[in-house]
């Protein structure tokens, strides 16, 4: 989730390199960076934390005239926040900025005789190009095989002193956009930045690459030279933070296909899971699982013990972080310690988390923010890696944290040996399936847009699931209370005629989650019985249900935890439909604050 800008001209090359920084600081900001080429003269600057880290400290770089500058932004996903793993990183005479994974970059940097200094798998291209550099002896054709040899997705920006001029870019998979206003040209990973600056944009395609200098664009598609395609620049900032998205609430559902991607980088092999965070070893020793969170958090941590049971047979715990603070817990040595958080700021999960660690137990911390008070508490920590989530309403950071839960479920059991191989490999095929379960059908977003006005009165929600369906339940009314401020309650769908059934009627408006790979049938009769109690009924199944009032079909698919992703984004955009309709500002809902820092 990091961002990128560079620029080629006279007008104040540094100014437009910070500003274009700040507007991307709401995608990640562990660390930021840039560098600047005048002829052979080159200034770099890189700060840990905050953009104002960065201002302050190239405060007396100063640049007059013309020059080629790049910079970058960066939220930590291969290596810690340091400053060394900031970008620009560099070789000899060349520096680049990068967004994306370069997959292949442990083969290529054995590949290679040069001195790294990062743990990134970005250094490898600078290295990788000043090789070529001095095989090819030209700049041009040594990017051009610098990317040919890159695996994985990348948006690209290359400086060098072999053509202090220029600046070579190359787009797969990551966004990137050149701009242009006269001789100047612009470039960004999306068109905030580009604002105020550049006249036209050309959007890039996968596969085209080239390189730029004053008032010049020179674009390849792959080995094909073409002519670019400039359209005049018409957005506006604040929709260009939004991607063009109404809310952020709707930007971040719609990125959870791609964010996912992010979460399982690295840690899913053909074999199996693997994180570097953490070793059998450390999890010696361990007999059991306790799990503390707040909010949707708490509702990740209650779908990750269902899990953690199924898969790797070890008993786990779910609490509540306020709750558990105050009940005197009994607590031993063999339980694992998890905490759950996106900001890694909660207060009461943060004082949760110091009693386990007062009473000696391991801890692990499953968080978005690194260098936060919980990640740096912990004794571990897994990074869902979700990218900043502005959003009040947690949508990204929720489905990211499941699915760390689900692939360190999977990790425990290939250690305890509980599942055989085809079980292993029907979670493994299923977790690198979810990217499909999360991408938001079009038709399907427009069916819940219709069906929304179906729903704004009445005297409550209940929705209602089974197993694993329960927590994602309690989720799914969550969603709708935060930003909708109408009653919802999640309930286990076998305790409603225990009591709650008593409510049942037309105007108590029932959500089931029906998956078709677990326990159908058993919800299937909890929903009848409240049918046959004339609430109405909105099922989400991908089976056909007859007495659903509404019914929401999802696609079919072979595991229940695909089902679940797709339910998940359904929840969500049926709630911000809903709070929409309402009037509601989705991102700023009354009373509610991103990060609840105090008791
Ligand atoms: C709901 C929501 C909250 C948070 C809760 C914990 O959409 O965002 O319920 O989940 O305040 O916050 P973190 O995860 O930052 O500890």
């Amino acid at each position: 989730m990091c961002g990128i800008v560079g620029y080629v001209g006279s007008n104040d090359i540094k100014n437009f390199l910070l500003e274009g920084l700040k507007e991307l600081e709401y995608r990640g900001y562990d660390s930021a960076g840039m560098a600047i080429l005048q002829d052979d003269s080159l200034k770099i600057c890189k700060a840990v934390g905050k953009l104002e880290n960065l201002q302050k400290k190239c405060q007396d770089i100063k640049v007059d005239g013309f020059g080629v500058g790049i910079a970058h932004t960066r939220w930590a996903t291969h290596g810690k926040p340091t400053e060394l793993n900031a970008h620009p990183h560099f070789g000899e005479f060349s520096y680049v900025v990068h967004n994306g994974i370069i997959e292949n970059y442990k083969e290529l940097k054995e590949s290679l005789d040069a001195k790294f200094v990062s743990q990134t798998d970005t250094e490898v291209i600078v290295h990788l190009f000043e090789k070529n550099i001095e095989e090819l002896k030209d700049p041009l054709k040594a990017f051009k095989a610098t990317i040919d040899a890159l695996k994985g997705a990348y948006a690209i920006l290359l400086i060098t002193k072999a053509a202090p001029d220029k600046i070579f870019f190359a787009k797969e998979g990551s966004p990137l956009i050149v701009g242009r206003n006269g001789d100047e040209i612009y470039f960004a990973s999306s068109d905030a930045p580009l604002i105020g600056y550049a006249k036209e944009v050309h959007y890039l395609e996968d596969g085209e690459w080239g390189v730029v200098q004053r008032g010049e664009v020179q674009l390849f598609s792959h080995d094909q030279k073409i002519e670019p395609e400039f359209k005049p620049l018409t957005i506006n900032k604040e929709l260009a933070q939004k991607g063009g998205y109404r809310f952020f609430m709707e930007k971040e559902i719609y990125e959870q296909s791609d964010v996912i991607t992010e979460t399982m980088m690295g840690r899913i092999t053909e074999n199996g899971v693997d994180f570097e965070e953490i070793d059998e070893e450390y999890l010696k020793g361990i007999t059991s699982i306790k799990i503390c969170a707040c909010g949707t958090s708490y509702h990740a941590g209650l779908s990750g013990a269902y899990l953690i049971e199924k898969l790797a047979r070890v008993p786990v715990t779910c609490e509540i972080a306020s709750e558990f603070r105050y009940k005197d817990p009994v607590l031993h040595k063999d339980t694992l310690f998890i905490v759950i958080s996106q900001s890694g700021e909660t207060a009461d999960t943060l004082e949760a988390l110091k009693m386990a660690k007062n009473a000696g137990l391991k801890t692990l911390a499953i968080c978005n923010v690194d260098n936060s008070s919980i990640v740096r508490l912990a004794d571990r920590t897994i990074l869902t890696r979700a990218g900043i989530e502005k959003g009040v309403a947690s949508t990204k950071a929720f489905t990211t944290q499941v699915m760390v839960l689900w692939m360190f479920a999977l990790y425990l059991a290939q250690s305890a040996k509980t599942l055989d191989e085809s079980q292993h490999k029907k979670e493994l095929e299923a977790i690198m399936h979810t990217p499909h379960a999360l991408k938001v059908d079009e038709n399907m977003h427009e069916r819940l847009k219709r069906l929304s006005k179906r729903y704004l009165h009445g005297h409550g929600f209940f929705f209602i699931g089974r197993d694993i369906f329960f927590p994602l339940a309690l989720e799914g009314a969550l969603k709708l209370k935060e930003i909708s401020y109408l009653h919802a309650e999640g309930y286990p769908a076998g305790e409603m005629k225990h009591g709650p059934i008593a409510l049942a009627d037309p105007e108590l408006f029932t959500i089931a989650l029906m998956p078709k790979n677990l326990l159908y049938d058993k919800i299937k009769s909890n929903v009848e019985e409240l049918s046959a109690r004339d609430s109405t009924i909105c099922a989400i199944s991908s089976l056909e249900f007859d007495l659903a009032d509404d019914f929401v079909r999802i696609h079919e698919w072979d595991h229940f935890m695909l089902e679940y992703y797709e339910m998940a984004v359904v929840l969500q955009l049926l709630a911000m439909e809903i709070a929409i309709r309402l009037g509601n500002d989705v991102d700023m809902p009354r009373n509610l604050a991103k990060s609840v820092t105090v008791e």
